[in-house]
């Protein structure tokens, strides 16, 4: 480690920064750790980039991803100024971050400063926080992950009054999802920006879009890296109401997305019956493997998502020593320390040579710890 420079902000020497999931470097690893999807993008967006690899990379791409812009509006039935594009939506997350909290100062209205969400969630949310210098206001969900609501509201925890509320809907890292009512309720108990994050929301049976239209506080955040295989290329959306999204315009950076990510999401939208498709396969294939998993002792969580929350079966090692020695067996799975979920394993759902793997491995830590 380095020695610390004074030139450094404060803040930062003591910030932990967001800990990404291991991607490993030629290892023939199994990959079922951070969520990414088990096939590949569609044959027309492979196309679409390679084509666009040209001596046209000297040029600069829109600034403001119109033709982007102008699709996504046509498949949200929304205007375009109601979308921002960015360099994947945890760009966005950040600039929202900027644009809604005013940095805590040690005095004034707490509230202007506060940043609020539900814990477990996404890890993401409270680095933001800290590298910005808002008030961290974590919300325990239930223990089955639900919104914790009262007779009266969200109950005494949920702050109206927060600078910006982070909802990740379906939850990551349990896999439930939310209905659209109950998110509804959670809005109109909400008076300053909402963002509803739904990275995973192609595996759900409900989306909470509506509420976009519905309240002048809310935004609902997409992601192509998930649902629509372009992790690699960095490229996430908000929809939202257009005062929100045009603060957010003014404060990106001018070529926020570059170009290739742009065609890339573009072709996307040409073939989306070919994501539909996967999303089909990943939901069987969720249900197949819940289902092995449970007969094997394990308990698994309702999922929403292209992942499943799973604790290992008591009379066996904990969900540390599942997640070193499956490591060890060559399949890459994901555990948190966080107290709430550290007695499981989050695992992302594969192809099916993937899945038939973990099953096999399983089965065999369990004759064979
Ligand atoms: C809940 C949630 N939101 C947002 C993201 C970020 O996605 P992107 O790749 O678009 O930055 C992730 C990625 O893991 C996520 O789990």
């Amino acid at each position: 480690m380095p020695r610390p420079s004074p030139w450094v902000r404060p803040h930062i020497h003591s910030l932990h920064p967001y800990l990404p999931g291991e991607q490993p470097k030629g290892k023939d690893l199994i990959k079922l750790n951070t969520n990414e999807n088990p096939y590949g993008p569609s044959p027309r967006v492979l196309h679409a980039v390679k084509t666009a690899v040209s001596e046209r990379l000297r040029l600069y791409p829109s600034p403001t991803a119109d033709d982007l812009r102008a699709r996504l509006a046509e498949l949200h039935r929304c205007d375009p100024d109601q979308i921002i594009i960015g360099n994947g939506s945890d760009e966005l997350l950040a600039l929202a971050t900027r644009a809604f909290v005013a940095p805590w100062s040690g005095r004034g209205n707490r509230a202007r400063s506060t940043i609020q969400y539900f814990t477990p969630s996404y890890s993401l949310y409270p680095v933001l926080a800290a590298i910005h210098g808002g008030l961290q206001h974590e919300v325990p969900l239930t223990k089955q992950f639900g919104i914790p609501f009262s007779q009266r509201s969200q109950g005494p925890n949920w702050n109206p009054k927060a600078a910006l509320s982070f909802v990740t809907t379906p939850n990551a890292p349990s896999g439930r999802g939310y209905r659209t009512s109950e998110l509804r309720r959670l809005c109109r108990n909400t008076e300053r920006p909402l963002i509803l994050d739904e990275a995973y929301v192609d595996f759900a049976k409900e989306d909470a879009f509506e509420l976009v239209a519905e309240f002048d506080h809310v935004l609902v955040s997409r992601t192509f890296s998930k649902a629509y295989s372009l992790c690699f290329q960095r490229i996430g959306y908000f929809i939202g109401p257009p005062p929100l999204i045009e603060a957010l315009h003014k404060i990106r950076d001018s070529y926020n997305v570059n170009g290739l990510a742009q065609v890339a999401a573009c072709a996307t939208l040409d073939d989306l019956p070919y994501y539909r498709t996967n999303f089909r396969r990943i939901i069987k294939a969720r249900q197949a493997l819940g289902g092995r998993l449970e007969k094997m002792g394990f308990q698994v969580l309702p999922s929403a998502t292209n992942f499943l929350l799973v604790k290992p079966p008591t009379r066996t090692g904990s969900a540390r020593w599942w997640h070193q020695a499956l490591r060890e067996r060559g399949i890459l799975v994901r555990w948190f320390s966080a107290p709430s979920v550290n007695p499981f394993l989050r695992i992302t759902i594969g192809n099916p040579e993937e899945n038939k793997a973990l099953t096999k491995a399983v089965r065999d830590l369990l004759l064979n710890p």
